[in-house]
């Protein structure tokens, strides 16, 4: 339908950024920037009124140098890496520590306050931007020059869809994710423990105190971490006296997600999630083809990031469904490898889609 672009202010140093509306037919609009390529509004249409469903910020100078990676693209590998260290082909890479002893998010020169090369397109599944980055061998600690797009498209059916495509020179990890806060209330409606969360998974990755995963899967059946059925994030989000919830602090998990088949040799795309607000009845569903998803609800939001409008974050006002291979999968063999081989294609698929109910 159309794609426009404004400035998003000057970086620190000084460089133009940029964010580009992509909007379909209905009214929905996404607005994405070529800082970090990150999703800075995702406007839902409703009943005449567009209800913005994602936290974020103002300008460019609201992301620089915060760790809540609000909307972020997150890479080249998101998640924890154990003692920040891992082995590929018989040799031993560390990359920076930079939470306990492991490795967050890639962290801290990350993808996401990197500016990557902006192109546009309008096609017939609706219109898109492609955010592109050549990540050198040996950024952050990692073998081999991947070199990477994440397309972010607005679809006739209220959908966006965000595909991430690559390759590298040399055998690397690659586990990219978008680390948005969703609140279907609104962005500046405050906490999202009333909103009911379903995921399509028996069992979440057992993990240590600072969530890296043991290797074991935990079944969720009878537990706070069960969402086989639809439930309320905030009804056992305080269950401190479980063990799971104690160390995240509220949900901060990998859920194993039961379509994913490590036997196939291509993943379908599939719905595996959905939260829903119950006084709008506006329901985001989730679909992918990635065999985890973090389900995280904003823990670490305390006030530390002011968003759009000059609305301050509180904690747990957004929860994040960030699809992905599971923590630390490079370190344990029984895990879905995120290892992506010199001459392979790293490509994958990520859909949010917005309806009422
Ligand atoms: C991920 C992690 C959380 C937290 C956030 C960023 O979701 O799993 O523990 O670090 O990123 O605040």
């Amino acid at each position: 339908m159309a794609i426009s672009r404004e400035s998003f202010g000057l970086t620190k140093s000084g460089i133009e950024t940029y964010q580009y509306i992509i909007s379909n037919e209905n009214g929905m609009k996404a607005v994405v920037s070529d800082f970090g390529a990150v999703l800075v509004q995702l406007l839902i249409p409703d009943e005449g009124e567009l209800v913005d469903v994602v936290l974020g910020g103002s300008s460019v100078c609201d992301y620089e140098g915060n760790g809540c990676y609000l909307g972020s693209t997150v890479g080249r590998s998101a998640n924890r890496i154990a003692g920040a260290k891992f082995t590929i082909n018989g040799q031993e890479y560390h990359i920076p520590v930079n939470e306990n002893d492991n490795n967050l998010h890639s962290g801290p020169d990350v993808y996401n306050e990197r500016i990557w090369k902006a192109e546009t397109c309008e096609n017939t599944e609706g219109d898109s931007v492609t955010f592109s980055l050549d990540s050198p061998d040996g950024d952050q600690g990692y073998p081999g020059r991947l070199q990477i797009s994440v397309t972010y498209t607005v679809t006739k059916d209220n959908s966006l869809k965000i595909h991430y495509y690559g390759s590298s020179d040399a055998d690397t990890i690659v586990n990219l994710t978008n680390h948005s806060y969703f609140n279907l209330a609104g962005h500046n409606s405050g906490s999202i423990l009333d909103h009911e969360v379903w995921i399509d998974a028996d069992y979440i990755t057992e993990a240590d105190g600072h969530a890296i995963p043991t290797g074991r899967l935990l079944a969720v059946s009878g537990t706070p971490m069960d969402f086989t059925s639809p439930k309320k994030v905030g009804l056992e989000i305080n269950r401190t006296d479980y063990e799971p919830i104690a160390n995240g602090g509220g949900y901060d998990h990998n859920y194993c997600l039961n379509f994913y088949s490590s036997e196939a040799e291509k993943q379908e795309i599939t719905l595996v999630a959905s939260l829903k607000e119950p006084n709008s009845g506006r329901v985001m569903e989730v679909l992918t083809d990635l065999p985890g998803l973090q389900l995280y609800s904003g823990n670490f939001l305390n006030g530390n990031f002011t968003g759009k409008g000059g609305y301050v974050y509180e904690n747990r006002t957004g929860i994040c469904f960030e699809t992905q291979y599971y923590p630390n999968a490079v370190n344990e063999p029984s895990f879905p490898s995120p290892v992506l081989k010199k001459g392979d294609i790293y490509d994958t698929t990520t859909v949010y889609r917005f309806k009422k109910n």
